[in-house]
């Protein structure tokens, strides 16, 4: 249940894994009011993130929460999925029943739209964890809710870590990069999560054996995606675990002080031959262009794992 003067928040996802840890995190947290979750394609296609959604709700006792369909493709591409790393249900790892909450009737842009016009301007965050097709259509559609959002925290984009789908480009920005320029040029505050400090903070087996030895469902579920979600890292990068992306951008929200980072300019990549989906983020200070985002390079892994385990300890 919330706390009085929670945070409000709407999480825009793509389960997947890593959003199903970040959605239990955030539905474990009285510090915040997530007024619902939209769902879009980007991990598995919109059926099944839309879905997902709703099975990671009724898994932490929240069949209560509104969760709407959103964008099946990206603004101005076919759509790109990542089964090879989620597997073909984008939730494999542990068998869940198919969800018996319905879908909100609204689509996910009038939910989006509709919520940022009826909350008090700056009093919303949004928080989205995969391709930012389902924002920036609510943006381009009624621009006069962009200035009425309180902040984004996203996860997606990369720096010193470059790309996890391509040589350059992390998977979400990648998978729409026409939607994340619209994002990144809003003029919204802008805390984005890059692979540049996800990839530090790591599953291990003794962190997943944690997780399942809380003897809940959400901690069994939460070890057994981990196990799966791994191997495909691990085969990758080569021994160490799997990066839990998505978690990071609730994490920040709950403590902030995980994380360090720059305010820097952040642009996307549309046109590259090679570079299509590239967060070109100026580290160094050294293009002249003005800060858009606070650009996040470190990460605490032990308060990180020390909340997140807590916490889900704290669901069903
Ligand atoms: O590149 C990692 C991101 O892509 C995460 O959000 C993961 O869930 C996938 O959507
Ligand atoms: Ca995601």
């Amino acid at each position: 249940m919330p706390m009085p003067h929670a945070r409000k928040i709407i999480i825009d996802t793509d389960p997947g894994q890593d959003d199903a840890v970040a959605i239990l995190l955030a539905l474990a947290s009285p510090e915040l009011d997530v007024l619902g979750i939209t769902a879009v394609a980007g991990n598995v296609p919109l059926d099944l993130t839309a879905r997902n959604a709703r099975v990671i709700c009724e898994l932490a006792g929240r069949d209560d929460m509104p969760v709407h369909a959103g964008c099946d493709r990206p603004l101005r591409r076919r759509l790109v999925t990542a089964e090879h790393v989620h597997g073909k249900t984008g939730l494999d790892g542990i068998t869940l029943p198919d969800p018996r909450m319905p879908l909100a009737k609204a689509h996910a842009v009038d939910f989006l739209i509709d919520t940022l016009r009826s909350q008090a301007p700056g009093s919303v965050t949004l928080c989205p964890l995969g391709p930012l097709t389902n924002i920036a259509t609510a943006f381009a559609r009624a621009p006069d809710i962009v200035g009425r959002v309180a902040e984004i925290v996203l996860m997606g984009g990369a720096y010193f870590e470059v790309g996890n789908i391509t040589p350059a480009a992390e998977f979400n920005i990648y998978v729409d990069p026409e939607a994340a320029e619209i994002v990144f040029k809003s003029g919204v505050p802008l805390v984005v999560m890059p692979l540049d400090v996800t990839h530090k903070v790591l599953t291990t087996r003794q962190r997943i054996e944690t997780f399942r030895d809380l003897g809940n469902r959400a901690g069994h579920a939460v070890a057994s995606w981990t196990d799966f979600f791994e191997r495909y890292d691990i085969a990758k990068y080569g021994g160490q675990g799997a990066p839990l992306h998505d978690p990071c951008v609730i994490a920040y929200l709950l403590a902030p002080d995980l994380f360090s980072g720059r305010h820097i300019n952040v642009e996307i990549e549309t046109k590259g031959d090679f570079t299509q989906g590239m967060t070109v983020a100026d580290w160094w200070g050294v293009s002249g262009r003005a800060a858009n985002a606070l650009f996040m390079g470190e990460a605490d892994a032990a308060g990180f794992y020390a909340l997140l385990t807590r916490r889900i300890g704290d669901l069903p």
